[in-house]
C-alpha cells in the first residue's frame, strides 16, 4: 500500500513568469520537408509546425516547402495538411487557413541532380517573394536508404552552402536510425560531412525534447539532496523501461531489418541512461551537455562474447488477447516473413565502467504488444545498512525506490518507510507523489516535436545526437547485433511471448 503525499508548488517560481517575450525568437525561414507527403510529415511535422506557429514561436515570415515524389499542387498540398490537422479534436484551429496559406510544394526525384536545380530556382523565388533572407531547414522525413542521395544532391546543386557568402543559414535534420551498424554510421557521417558541417546537422531524437527526459537532469543537479546518493555507494541498481502496446504497425519493411535493439536501444534507451548516468556538466549547454553524455557510452562494458545471453533476453510478440479482441502475432502482420527472427523486445543488463558506477547493473526493457505503455527510470537504492528494526522485521526491510515516470505517468515518486499507525510497530512503505499534469495544468506544452524543431531553428543542438555519441552507441551494440544475429541458437533464443502480455519469461 502506499499513500500519496501532494506537492505544493512554489507560486514565486521566476521561471513560470517568464513571458514569451522574452524568449528567443526564430528567424525568417523556408522549412523544406522532404517527404511530405509520407507518415511523418502528416503526423508528426505538419501539427509541430502548426503548434509552433498558433504559440507564435515561428517567425511571421515563413514558409514550408513540401518536397516528395507525388505530383501535387500547392492547393493540394495545402488541403491534405488542412485534413491531417483537423484529425485532432483538441487543436485549436483558429489560424488553420492562415497557416496553410504559408505551405508550398515542389514535387521531386529524390536521385536527379535536376530536380534539385528545380528545388533550387523554387526556393530562390519563394525567399524573394516572402522577403525571406535564405535561412533554410531540410527535413529527412524519408526512409533512411534516400539520406546520402538527397545530402549529395543538395550539396552538389549549392544547397547547403552558407556562412560568409551572407546567403543565410542553412540546417539538415535527419531522423533516426542514423545507419544501421557502425560501419553503416560512419558511412553516413562521411557523406553527410562531404556538404554540411557538424554546426549544421541536427540528429534527431525526440526522447530528448520529452519535458520529463530533460527533467532527469533538473531533478539531478537543480536539487542538492539527491545528487550526493546517485552513486554505486547507495544506488542497487537502475531500470530504464520502455515498453508499448503498439505492435509494429504498417512498419514491417522497415522494422523487419531493424528490431527493437535499432529502434529503440541505439537512441532512446541510451539515451535515458546517459542522462540517468552521466557526470553534471559545468554548465547546461549543448557541447558540455553533449560530452558528458558521451563519456558514459563510452564508459560501456561490452557484453561478453561468449556470455552474451547471460545479459540479454530477446523476445518476439505471439498472438494474443486484448479485451477480447484477437491480437495478431509479429509474424502475422503485414510485411513480416512467417517465420522471422527479429526481435521486438530485448532486456539488456549492462554496467559502466567508471568512478561512481563500478559494480551497479542497469536494467533495459523495451518491448512492443506490452500490457502497458510505459516508460520509466526506476532507481533502486541499497537497504540501510543495519536495522535497528530487524527484531521486528528479520533482517530486510524495504528499500528506498524513485520512479521518475516519464510518459503516459509523468510523474515523480519516491518510496520510503513509515510507522503504521497504531499501538502495534508494523513499518509501512509509502510514497511522495509529484504528477507534472496536475501540478503544471496551466503550462502550455509543446510535443516533442515541436520542441525539436524549434530548437533546430534557434541552432540550439542541445537536443540533437552529436556523431561522436552516435559511434559510441554503434561501437557498444554492434558486436552485440553481430553475436544474436550469427548465434547459431538464434530462434530458441527468442522468447515468443503473447501479446498484451508483459514479456518473456525473463531470466536476468
Ligand atoms: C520511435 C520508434 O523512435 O519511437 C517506434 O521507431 C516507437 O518504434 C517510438 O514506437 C516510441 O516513441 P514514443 O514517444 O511513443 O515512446
Amino acid at each position: 500500500m502506499s499513500s500519496d503525499i501532494r506537492v505544493v508548488r512554489s507560486t514565486c517560481d521566476r521561471q513560470e513568469n517568464r513571458s514569451l517575450a522574452s524568449e528567443p525568437q526564430a528567424e525568417p525561414v523556408v522549412f523544406v520537408v522532404f517527404g511530405a507527403s509520407g507518415d511523418l510529415a502528416t503526423r508528426k511535422l505538419m501539427p509541430a509546425l502548426y503548434d509552433l506557429f498558433i504559440c507564435g514561436r515561428l517567425p511571421e515570415t515563413f514558409c514550408v516547402l513540401g518536397a516528395a515524389r507525388t505530383q501535387l499542387s500547392d492547393e493540394h498540398f495545402r488541403r491534405a495538411a488542412e485534413q491531417g490537422l483537423q484529425a485532432d479534436s483538441d487543436r485549436d484551429l483558429s489560424r488553420l487557413d492562415e497557416f496553410c496559406d504559408r505551405l508550398y510544394y515542389q514535387a521531386i526525384k529524390y536521385d536527379s541532380r535536376s530536380s534539385y536545380d528545380t528545388l533550387a530556382g523554387k526556393l530562390a523565388s519563394l525567399e524573394k517573394t516572402k522577403g525571406i533572407g535564405g535561412n533554410r531547414v531540410y527535413y529527412l522525413a524519408v526512409p533512411p536508404t534516400l539520406y546520402t542521395s538527397i545530402v549529395e544532391n543538395l550539396g552538389k546543386s549549392g544547397l547547403a552552402e552558407q556562412g560568409d557568402k551572407g546567403i543565410g543559414w542553412r540546417r539538415i535534420i535527419i531522423e533516426k536510425p542514423f545507419g544501421s551498424d557502425l560501419n553503416s554510421a560512419l558511412y553516413l557521417d562521411r557523406a553527410v560531412h562531404e556538404h554540411f558541417d557538424e554546426d549544421q546537422i541536427f540528429r534527431i531524437d525526440h526522447y530528448l525534447a520529452k519535458d520529463t527526459v530533460q527533467n532527469v537532469l533538473v531533478f539531478r543537479l537543480a536539487n542538492a539532496i539527491f545528487e550526493p546518493i546517485w552513486n554505486r555507494h547507495f544506488i542497487e541498481h537502475v531500470s530504464i523501461t520502455a515498453s508499448e502496446t503498439l505492435g509494429v504497425e504498417q512498419r514491417a519493411g522497415y522494422y523487419e531489418q531493424a528490431g527493437v535493439i535499432r529502434d529503440m536501444f541505439q537512441n532512446h534507451m541510451l539515451q535515458l541512461l546517459a542522462l540517468t548516468a552521466m557526470e553534471p556538466p559545468t554548465l547546461f549547454e549543448a557541447e558540455r551537455v553533449r560530452d558528458e553524455k558521451v563519456k558514459v557510452l563510452r564508459s560501456l562494458r561490452p557484453l561478453p562474447k561468449d556470455k552474451l545471453h547471460d545479459h540479454l533476453v530477446l523476445g518476439q510478440y505471439g498472438p494474443g488477447n486484448l479485451e477480447g479482441k484477437t491480437l495478431a502475432g509479429y509474424r502475422q502482420e503485414p510485411g513480416v516473413a512467417p517465420d522471422s527472427l527479429t526481435a521486438t523486445y530485448a532486456r539488456m543488463q549492462l554496467f559502466i565502467d567508471n568512478w561512481r558506477w563500478r559494480g551497479v547493473p542497469f536494467y533495459l526493457t523495451s518491448g512492443k504488444r506490452m500490457t502497458r505503455k510505459k516508460t520509466e527510470i526506476v532507481v533502486q537504492f541499497k537497504e540501510v545498512p543495519h536495522s535497528v528494526f530487524n527484531n521486528f522485521l528479520g533482517e530486510h526491510s524495504t528499500a528506498n525506490r524513485l520512479v521518475i515516470g516519464i510518459q503516459p505517468d509523468q510523474s515523480i515518486s519516491l518510496t520510503f518507510q513509515t510507522k503504521s499507525p497504531g499501538v502495534g510497530f508494523q513499518l509501512q512503505p509509502v510514497s511522495m507523489y509529484f504528477d507534472y499534469k496536475s501540478d503544471f495544468a496551466q503550462t502550455p506544452k509543446l510535443d516533442a516535436y515541436a520542441k525539436v524543431l524549434l530548437d533546430c531553428l534557434l541552432g540550439d543542438q542541445l537536443l540533437f545526437w552529436r556523431q561522436d555519441g552516435v559511434e559510441q552507441s554503434w561501437s557498444f551494440l554492434t558486436p552485440i547485433l553481430e553475436g544474436c544475429e550469427t548465434c547459431p541458437d538464434r530462434a530458441d533464443r527468442l522468447q515468443i511471448y503473447p501479446s498484451a502480455s508483459a514479456g518473456p519469461d525473463v531470466l536476468l
